[in-house]
C-alpha cells in the first residue's frame, strides 16, 4: 500500500497550471531536435560572456567606496546569510527612481528570488482571508495564476482588451464579490507588453485604472517584466510612477535584462501599514514572511546583478538598452517569417497572429483546439514546439491559441521554426474541400 495518495496533497498539485512549465521542459526533453519558440528565457549568447566574478569584485569595490566597508566586512556579507529584506537595495532603488521614475527607497524594497517569490509573498500578505480574492487581466501570467493558486487564493478573471484590462469588467467583479460577502483585494497587471497577450497600456489608460483601483478600494499589482524591450521613444511611465496615492506594489525581475539563473526579482511596496505597534512599510511584511519562505536572496546572486547594473553607470535602462534591441529585431524578424510562411491563401482567414512591438510573445489564433496532444503532433511529426495558452487562461477561454517566444532563438533558428510551423498549419487547417467532405 502506497504511503502517500495524490488525494491526500494540496489541490494546486493537480492543477494543470502548476504542471505547465514542467510538461513544456518535458517535451523539449523528448524532443531535443525540435526548434522551441515556448521558453519565454533570454538568449543565451547573451550569457555566455557574463563575467561573474568580475560583476561580484565591482560590487564588492561598491561596498567598500559607497558604504565604507573593510574588504573582510565586505566579502563575508557575501558569504554569509543575509537580511531577508535584501543586501542591494540601495543600487536598485536608485536604478529604479533614475530610470523607470519609481520612486523607491532602500526600505521600501525587497529583492527576492525572481518576481515569482515577490508574487507569492505579496499574494499571502495581501489575502489573509478565504473571501479575498486576486483579479487577473486575462489571459494572465501562469506564475502569478499558479501563485494564487498554491495559497488557495481565489482568481477573478478580467479580460484584457488591446488598450490594457477591461475596467467595466473589473468594476462589475468588484461589485460581485462584494455582493457575495467577498473582496476583490487586488488586480494583477503587466501594463507593458504583457506576458502572453503583448498588450500595452497607454497613459491614460494608465491613469483611468488607477481612478478606479481608488474607486474600488484596489491595489495593483504592476508586473514590469517587459518595459525594458519598449521601442525607444514609446514608453510611457510605469502605473507605479503614476501612483499618488501607493495603490501600486510593483514587481520586477533582472531574469530577462541580466541572468535568469541569478534568480534575483524585487517588490516595491512602500504602502503604509498601521497596526498597535505604530505605522510600518508593507515591504517589512514581505521581509518578514521571506524571512520563512527564503530566509533571504543569495548574497552572491545579488552582488552579481548589482555589479552589473553598477558596471552600466547604475541604470537598468543602459543594462538593457541592446538586449532590447535584439528581442526587437527577432521579433520583428519572427512577425516577418509568419507573414512570409504563414499568411498563405490556405492559411488566411483560418490562421491569425497578434503584432506586437515589444515583449517577447506573439500570440497565434488556430481554427482547431490548441492542446497537449496537438503539440506532441507537431513536436514529432514537424520538429518544432510552442506554448499551449490554455494555462494562462481561467476557464477553456484560451483553448484555440498558442504562444510563440522570439527571445531563446537566433534568427536561422526562427526562420527554420517558423518554416516547420507553417507545415505543420497547413497539414492541420482543414481546407474548404476537407470541411465539405466532412459535413457532406
Ligand atoms: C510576466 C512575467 N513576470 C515575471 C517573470 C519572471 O519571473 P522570475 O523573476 O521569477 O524569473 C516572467 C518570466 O517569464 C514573466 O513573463
Amino acid at each position: 500500500m502506497p504511503l502517500l495518495h495524490e488525494s491526500d496533497l494540496h489541490g494546486s498539485l493537480q492543477d494543470p497550471v502548476l504542471g505547465a512549465i514542467s510538461f513544456l521542459n518535458e517535451v523539449m526533453g523528448r524532443h531535443p531536435g525540435a526548434i522551441s519558440f515556448a521558453p519565454g528565457a533570454p538568449r543565451l549568447p547573451h550569457l555566455r560572456d557574463a563575467d561573474l566574478s568580475h560583476y561580484t569584485d565591482v560590487y564588492l569595490e561598491h561596498l567598500r567606496t559607497e558604504r565604507g566597508l573593510s574588504e573582510e566586512r565586505a566579502r563575508r556579507l557575501l558569504h554569509e546569510y543575509g537580511p531577508s529584506r535584501g543586501l542591494i537595495n540601495d543600487v536598485v532603488a536608485a536604478a529604479l527612481s533614475r530610470d523607470l521614475g519609481v520612486p523607491a527607497r532602500p526600505e521600501a524594497l525587497v529583492i527576492t528570488v525572481g518576481a515569482q517569490e515577490a508574487m507569492v509573498l505579496t499574494l499571502r500578505a495581501l489575502c489573509p482571508s478565504p473571501g479575498d480574492l486576486l483579479a487577473v487581466a486575462t489571459p494572465g501570467y501562469v506564475g502569478i495564476l499558479g501563485a494564487a493558486r498554491l495559497l488557495d487564493i481565489g482568481v477573478v478573471a478580467v479580460p484584457d482588451t488591446d488598450r490594457g484590462p477591461d475596467l467595466g469588467a473589473l468594476r462589475a467583479a468588484c461589485r460581485t464579490a462584494r455582493a457575495g460577502g467577498r473582496r476583490v483585494r487586488a488586480l494583477y497587471v503587466a501594463p507593458d507588453y504583457a506576458n502572453p497577450s503583448g498588450t500595452v497600456m497607454d497613459r491614460a489608460d494608465r491613469h483611468a485604472l488607477l481612478s478606479v483601483a481608488e474607486e474600488e478600494d484596489l491595489l495593483l499589482l504592476e508586473d514590469g517584466a517587459y518595459a525594458f524591450t519598449a521601442p525607444p521613444g514609446t514608453d510611457v511611465p510605469s502605473l507605479k510612477a503614476l501612483d499618488r496615492d501607493t495603490r501600486v506594489i510593483h514587481l520586477g525581475t533582472f531574469a530577462k535584462v541580466c541572468l535568469p539563473g541569478a534568480r534575483v526579482g524585487f517588490v516595491v511596496a512602500d504602502q503604509p501599514v498601521t497596526g498597535p505597534g505604530g505605522t510600518r512599510l508593507l515591504a517589512d511584511d514581505l521581509a518578514a514572511l521571506k524571512s520563512m519562505v527564503t530566509v533571504n536572496t543569495s548574497p552572491l546572486s545579488q552582488a552579481v546583478i548589482a555589479g552589473m547594473l553598477l558596471e552600466h553607470g547604475g541604470s537598468l535602462a543602459d543594462l538593457g538598452r541592446d538586449r532590447a534591441q535584439v528581442y526587437r529585431e527577432n521579433l520583428a524578424f519572427l512577425l516577418d517569417a509568419l507573414d512570409r510562411h504563414c499568411a498563405t491563401p490556405e492559411l488566411t482567414g483560418a490562421v491569425s497572429w497578434n503584432r506586437p512591438r515589444g515583449g517577447f510573445f506573439v500570440r497565434m489564433r488556430l481554427p482547431v483546439p490548441v492542446d497537449t496532444a496537438l503539440l506532441e503532433r507537431c513536436a514529432a511529426g514537424h520538429g518544432v514546439l510552442w506554448t499551449p495558452m490554455a494555462p494562462f487562461w481561467i476557464g477553456d477561454a484560451g483553448d484555440h491559441e498558442l504562444r510563440l517566444s522570439c527571445s531563446y532563438l537566433d534568427q536561422p533558428a526562427i526562420e527554420e521554426g517558423v518554416r516547420r510551423l507553417a507545415g505543420f498549419l497547413h497539414d492541420i487547417v482543414p481546407t474548404p474541400t476537407h470541411t465539405r467532405t466532412r459535413t457532406s
